[in-house]
């Protein structure tokens, strides 16, 4: 096909595709919602019959949970990596659903019917409701003759709760190809309210052309992995190779998770409508459209956060009872292109351009809107890119990441005004991206060690992307001595969870000894705490 005349075809797809409803029906209602607003369901048979083979390859996930309701998903796959995962390329399957306050689904609180259609890749998402805030559920699905495992999750804290304390966990950057996902099953083995995954979910590069860090002997991937994801075939694909790991799967079905992505669920380093190779932008957002299709599909979202084509609206807000607020932001998708070519550049001029945006003006409004109405003990910022300033050399004059937040002060600085004007006394910056933890003192002048502390920044290390690591990379001396707001610098791999009470955020650096080699043992590398009212960190 020509290529304006692809483009408009996949506009106009994408298209007719925002305007339809997608519908998770329950109940006796089913037939008739099909029949009313589903035409290609209707016309498509719904049927189990085609499930010859275990379609529950990929596990379950939960996600968003609400004082009372969570979203459950999962995905049929009899075939995980194969083009079509097995099944029909148009067609529907019936599923069911229930979620159970006991782990034996003895005392079942709501149960339903949704419908895995082909079009949304035979994903399931299920909006269960009705249920009772801040209480562990268990939930399972079944197709045809074959259900899944089941997934432990709990919901959110009713508003204006006083809730003593809410513990997470924060993770990033799952490079499938730089290692075993070691990090994620110690994660689930910890006792957790919800996860926190702020992007790099998955990498768009050829698989097997990076990789060897695993052991492929026992697990030969087919060919088709050895190519970068651009088709939305592509990325599905991608996501099946992921989730068909056991450790994804484990962390997945031990807690509710909240998502967000950086780049790498697209391409790496995209700025809003301008890709890494700088392709014309008409022609990127066939392949954004892709990829953010691919990611609601696989994600554990609600409606609101479904695609239309190249858009979708993934930044959002929860709240933990009074304890904390949770502001869940996307620096990809509306920024500004990165100053001066991106990389590592002395700021200037470029950069410092007052009309540069990372969360592009209307999220910055809402965000600011949003502490201004806070009532939250705890502000939280789950996001991408570092936000404090991290000077790469000692000299007064260094070279900052045009990618971070570095690349945009203008941005930063408003957000921290809005700090400010709303009087946030106790705000805490959620990272991922840099593949190292990071433990950082917000300050209102970054160059003034002496200046007001605003805050404090967790970066989460990676799960696996860069490989083994080290404690101290090589150029740690030169970070902690440029930066003296750096509290903690390790880089090595593994997570961080994050405590929240009414008196101090605590934050617990987890690491592993190694990626490329299974079974590794979990280390807490170190411990920070920062107390409600005094801002600043302090090793525990
Ligand atoms: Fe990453």
């Amino acid at each position: 096909m020509a290529h304006a005349a692809h483009q408009q075809a996949m506009r106009a797809a994408a298209a007719h595709l925002g305007r339809r409803r997608f519908l998770t029906v329950t109940g006796a209602a089913a037939a008739l919602a099909f029949s009313t607003n589903l035409p290609s369901a209707q016309a498509a048979q719904v049927r189990t019959d085609a499930l010859t083979e275990d379609p529950f390859t990929l596990g379950v996930a939960s996600g968003d949970p609400l004082p009372d309701a969570v979203v459950l998903w999962t995905r049929l796959a009899p075939r995980a990596y194969e083009p079509g995962n097995g099944l029909p390329e148009e067609g529907a399957v019936r599923v069911e659903w229930e979620i159970a306050r006991d782990e034996r689904f003895a005392r079942v609180a709501r149960r339903g019917t949704a419908t895995a259609h082909a079009e949304f890749n035979y994903t399931v998402h299920v909006d269960a409701k009705g249920l009772d805030p801040d209480r562990v559920y268990w939930y399972r699905f079944r197709a045809g003759k074959w259900t899944s495992t089941v997934g432990r999750t709990r919901t959110a804290p009713s508003h204006g709760a006083r809730v003593r304390d809410v513990r997470f966990g924060l993770v990033s950057c799952q490079a499938y190809h730089d290692g075993y996902f070691t990090a994620l099953k110690h994660l689930a083995a910890e006792d957790l309210d919800a996860v926190f995954h702020v992007g790099d979910y998955q990498y768009e590069y050829a698989v097997s052309a990076v990789g060897g860090a695993r052991n492929y002997t026992d697990r030969t991937l087919p060919a088709h992995f050895n190519t970068e994801t651009m088709t939305l075939g592509d990325y599905r694909l991608r996501y099946a190779l992921y989730k068909s790991d056991p450790d994804l799967q484990a962390a997945h079905a031990a807690f509710p998770w909240f998502v967000t992505w950086d780049d790498h669920e697209t391409e790496n380093n995209y700025a809003g409508d301008v890709d890494d190779n700088n392709d014309p932008p008409e022609e990127f957002l066939i392949r954004r459209a892709a990829a953010y299709r691919a990611y609601w599909e696989n994600m554990p979202l609600r409606m609101p956060q479904q695609p239309d084509g190249p858009d979708m609206r993934l930044y959002r807000r929860f709240h933990y009872g009074r304890l904390a607020q949770f502001d869940i932001l996307d620096t990809r998708q509306y920024r500004s292109d990165q100053a001066y070519g991106d990389g590592w550049q002395y700021p200037g001029p470029e950069s410092e351009d007052p009309s540069r945006t990372l969360t592009g003006a209307t999220q910055e409004r809402w965000l600011l809107d949003g502490f201004q109405r806070s009532t939250a003990t705890w502000n939280v910022l789950p996001q991408q890119v570092t936000f404090s300033q991290r000077k790469n050399t000692t000299a007064d004059r260094s070279k900052l990441s045009m990618d971070a937040w570095d690349g945009y002060p203008a941005s930063r600085d408003r957000v921290l005004a809005g700090v400010e004007q709303a009087g946030l006394e106790n705000f805490v910056v959620l990272t991922g991206d840099v593949h190292v933890h990071y433990a950082l003192d917000i300050k209102k002048d970054f160059n003034d060690s002496s200046s007001k502390t605003l805050g404090v920044e967790f970066v989460g290390t990676s799960i696996t992307s860069g490989k083994d690591g080290a404690d101290k990379p090589a150029n740690w001396s030169t970070m902690t001595t440029a930066n003296p707001h750096m509290k903690f610098y390790n880089g090595r791999r593994g997570y961080v969870t994050v405590t929240l009470d009414g008196h101090q955020a605590r934050a617990d650096y987890k690491t592993v000894s190694a990626v490329t080699t299974p079974g590794a043992p979990l280390t807490t590398a170190a411990s920070f705490i920062t107390e409600a009212g005094n801002p600043g960190l302090q090793q525990a």
